[in-house]
């Protein structure tokens, strides 16, 4: 017999970044009203759970990962009543809900920060770290990671923008702050945590100088600090207690062994696989040497994703031409058959291109911000300067989801935050619907293939193979066993694909994107020799 599934283990996750979702209260900016609308377009997808970007009280200099409140809903986003109406409306059509818990910082706002300024002598100030000299730990949105208060003429530390403070983790106080808000959503009947950066959580102090390799700092002492994974396995360990919730781990760094450190069963469910998320160019052997790596070395289920709202989309990045939809579709078909679990971004669904901010006034993105002025005050040029901000900005994958041709592409009835991508006219989730072929319904299609196989959910890999351009997998469990076969080259006449043309949705074999994907069930005799 195999061993039970966990719950989460079973479907696939949908990354809803609020601000750009859909607008329900005619303010440009996406919110909760807007995501209770889409709640039928979302179960009709097929999707098992949403991640909920940060929605708590902001001033949003990083769209809301600079909470002031903890306990409660930015007005711009809805309310905690509203909030009780998603998480209904969520369980009523069998989707589950994570929130995103920031509490590697708090906002510079924040009552408890600026309590720390305002009584320097109050229990406040451990909660951050003061010096009356910074070390040389620099931010990693760029610039030093240090900025002076006036009242004291103390330096506090800050792993990204200013607005952005440092929780001193080494003081047990701040965890105890931490504990009540899970506690509170909790009962608000969330599914699980989606924690953010949880492993720079400077729970060792600030410590000596990093190095540097050439213009680039090595983050020697700032993450990775030895307290913090007893501080996850505590935090786990108090969740586990109370709710059999889904805990994920955004742990900033693109290496497998670090990664890995962090997951476990007193650990984190899962954490995001940046080692094969954040892949810059597309290399079918580059993703297939991550498959095997993380086959051999997790210590527990991956994570399949290729976009978010920190990178690029997946489209974008990895096509052969603009939005190439065969191998975005190939590359859906290999998060839902690889062993895993697959997170969707929203939009990506949809085919979504990045959308490139062209000039400084429509640059949103902090990140991009702060480069321009760490840029202008090393001495580059505007022109410069603005070239490098756009590089490193993160709007492109911000931009508005497009539910129709209408105005504002039907995310909002005014102008949105970010500026809707041109191609919505004919790119959007309502003309998407309508086209039997179009990459939406690819991604339900698939969807509902994960949904309804065992294999796909906990199989074994049998086989994780490539051949050029293919991948061939093979997936058992005691109930069945699934071959898959993923060919992102140019379409080619197989005698498995029957003679080139899809075979579409067959009793027992489906042939998905234009003889891109072969899913096909059987025994081993049967399985795709080659391609
Ligand atoms: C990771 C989040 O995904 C990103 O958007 C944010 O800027 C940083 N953490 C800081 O909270």
């Amino acid at each position: 017999m195999d061993k039970p599934v966990a719950w989460w283990r079973k479907g696939v996750f949908y990354q809803v970044y609020l601000p750009s979702f859909c607008d329900g209260n005619g303010d440009g900016l996406g919110d909760f009203h807007g995501l209770l609308s889409k709640l039928d377009y979302l179960a009709e997808l097929g999707i098992a759970g949403i991640w909920i970007t940060p929605f708590y009280p902001s001033p949003l200099v990083d769209n809301g990962y600079d909470i002031t409140d903890y306990c409660a809903v930015d007005p711009r986003f809805g309310d905690l009543a509203l909030f009780g109406e998603l998480v209904a409306g969520c369980r009523q059509r069998a989707i589950r809900v994570i929130i995103d818990l920031v509490i590697n910082h708090v906002s510079s706002d924040h009552p408890w920060f600026q309590q720390a300024l305002n009584a320097p002598d109050s229990p406040y100030r451990d909660y951050f770290f003061f010096r009356p000299q910074p070390n040389n730990w620099q931010s990693f949105f760029g610039g030093p990671a240090w900025t002076r208060e006036s009242a004291t003429g103390d330096y506090y530390y800050h792993k990204f923008s200013p607005q952005q403070v440092d929780l001193n983790w080494g003081n047990p106080q701040v965890c105890r702050e931490i504990e009540r808000v899970i506690d509170f959503w909790l009962a608000q009947g969330v599914d699980g945590f989606r924690f953010d950066v949880i492993n720079f959580l400077t729970t060792d102090g600030i410590g000596p100088d990093n190095s540097w390799s050439g213009h680039e700092q090595r983050h020697d002492y700032d993450i990775n600090q030895p307290g913090v994974i007893p501080v996850i396995a505590h935090l786990c360990r108090y969740i586990r207690q109370r709710k059999a919730a889904f805990l994920i781990g955004e742990i900033g760094s693109e290496d497998l062994g670090i990664l890995c450190r962090y997951q476990g069963e007193a650990l984190l469910d899962v954490v995001f696989n940046f080692n094969l998320g954040s892949q810059k160019t597309f290399s079918v052997s580059a993703i297939h040497q991550q498959l095997v790596e993380m086959e051999a070395r997790q210590p527990g289920v991956p994570t399949l994703f290729f976009s978010s709202h920190d990178m690029p989309r997946m489209i974008s990045r990895f096509g052969e031409h603009d939005r190439d939809v065969a191998r975005a579709v190939a590359l859906f078909a290999l998060q839902i058959a690889a062993k895993g679990v697959p997170f969707i971004y929203n939009g990506d669904e949809l085919g979504l291109t990045d959308f490139v901010p062209e000039r400084l006034d429509q640059l949103q993105d902090i990140q991009g911000i702060t480069h321009y002025h760490t840029a202008r005050a090393a001495g580059e040029s505007h022109q410069a300067a603005l070239a490098r901000a756009m590089t490193q900005s993160r709007d492109a994958s911000r931009a508005p989801m497009q539910w129709d041709d209408g105005a504002h592409a039907g995310f909002s009835m005014v102008a949105p935050w970010l500026p809707v991508h041109r191609n919505a006219a004919t790119i959007n989730a309502r003309a998407l619907q309508q086209q039997p072929d179009s990459i939406l319904n690819q991604y339900k299609n698939l969807i509902q293939l994960r949904n309804h196989h065992s294999a796909l959910q906990n199989g074994a890999y049998q086989r994780l193979e490539r051949q050029g351009d293919c991948l061939l997998i093979t997936r058992k469990n005691a109930e069945e066993t699934l071959h898959i076969l993923i060919n992102f080259g140019a379409p080619r006449p197989n005698p498995l694909f029957g003679d080139g043309l899809p075979v579409l949705f067959g009793d027992d074999s489906r042939d998905l994107g234009k003889n891109h994907v072969l899913i096909k069930k059987g025994n081993h005799e049967n399985s795709p020799q080659s391609c």
